[in-house]
């Protein structure tokens, strides 16, 4: 099938690790053209040497601290100089604290909401005027599926989530005079580092060994296994792309059948 992805310019935060990488990888893999972001440079390097070797793919490595409105303009305008415009912008740059919520200080809601819920807003305001520019684009949120079930010890996650779920559909609503099409993707489990922490952490609070937390973690997923970055980036690419063209609006989980609402 034929992605129309070739040439594309593609913006992804937070490509230096875990989903935003597999993201990157496979959008390069379709011939577009990536503008990538992360506090760590080096990765991002690393990862556009990679892309480049691998696909012969354009990339722009911009290391930007996505919790900064200034940060974020700079990207976007960094883009811009390097390819002309922006027809994709991937949100997914996210790492929410969890944890009990007695124990979480308030400052853990502001910074948590600073990068997950106001980042992605920021990023989609000044790349959206960019969309409408060229005549129409796509917006894709990767937010998790505790935007539709609450987790427990993950309140902010579950709340920063559920409002950018519906920003994005508020977002598709705005853009689809323009030809914007928005939608999220909501991954249940997947294996990146951010999971390999957060199993530390349960086997921790419970008392039990990795192994055995990851079990616990795993038992309501149906399929039995954590998910991997790459089946998050398939959904993320076809949404990006020329097949995706009636879809706007949604929010779709990649969970292994987790959240058991339709
Ligand atoms: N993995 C899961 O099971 C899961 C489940 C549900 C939802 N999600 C969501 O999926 C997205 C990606 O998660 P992941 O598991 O791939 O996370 P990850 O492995 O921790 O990677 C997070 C990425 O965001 C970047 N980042 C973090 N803080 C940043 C900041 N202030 N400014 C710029 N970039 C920043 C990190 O790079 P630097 O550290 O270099 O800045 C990294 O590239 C997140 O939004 C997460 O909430 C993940």
């Amino acid at each position: 099938m034929h992605t129309g992805l070739r040439g594309r310019v593609a913006m992804v935060s937070g490509a230096s690790k875990g989903i935003g990488r597999a993201i990157a990888r496979a959008l390069a893999a379709e011939g577009a053209r990536l503008s990538l972001a992360a506090r760590s440079e080096a990765l991002l390097r690393e990862l556009a040497a990679e892309l480049e070797r691998e696909h012969g793919a354009a990339c722009l490595p911009c290391a930007a601290d996505l919790t900064r409105e200034e940060e974020i303009r700079r990207w976007v305008r960094a883009t811009v100089e390097r390819f002309g415009g922006v027809d994709v912008l991937v949100n997914n740059a996210g790492a929410v604290q969890g944890g009990p919520f007695l124990e979480l200080p308030h400052q853990a809601w502001l910074d948590s909401f600073q990068l997950k819920l106001f980042g992605y807003v920021r990023a989609a305001r000044e790349v959206f005027p960019l969309l409408r520019e060229r005549g129409g684009g796509r917006i894709v949120n990767v937010i998790g599926i505790a935007g539709r079930q609450p987790f427990p010890d993950y309140m902010i996650g579950n709340a920063a989530n559920a409002a950018l779920i519906n920003v994005t559909k508020a977002l598709a609503n705005e853009g689809a005079p323009h030809g914007i099409l928005v939608n999220a993707v909501n991954p249940g489990p997947i294996r990146t580092e951010r999971w390999d922490g957060l199993v530390v952490k349960w086997s921790q609070a419970k008392g039990v060994s990795p192994a055995e937390a990851e079990a616990q973690l795993l038992a309501d997923v149906p399929l039995k296994r954590a998910g991997t970055p790459e089946e998050v980036a398939h959904l993320v690419v076809f949404l990006a792309s020329d097949l995706a063209s009636y879809v706007t609006g949604t929010a779709t989980a990649v969970d292994g059948g987790m959240v058991r609402t339709a």
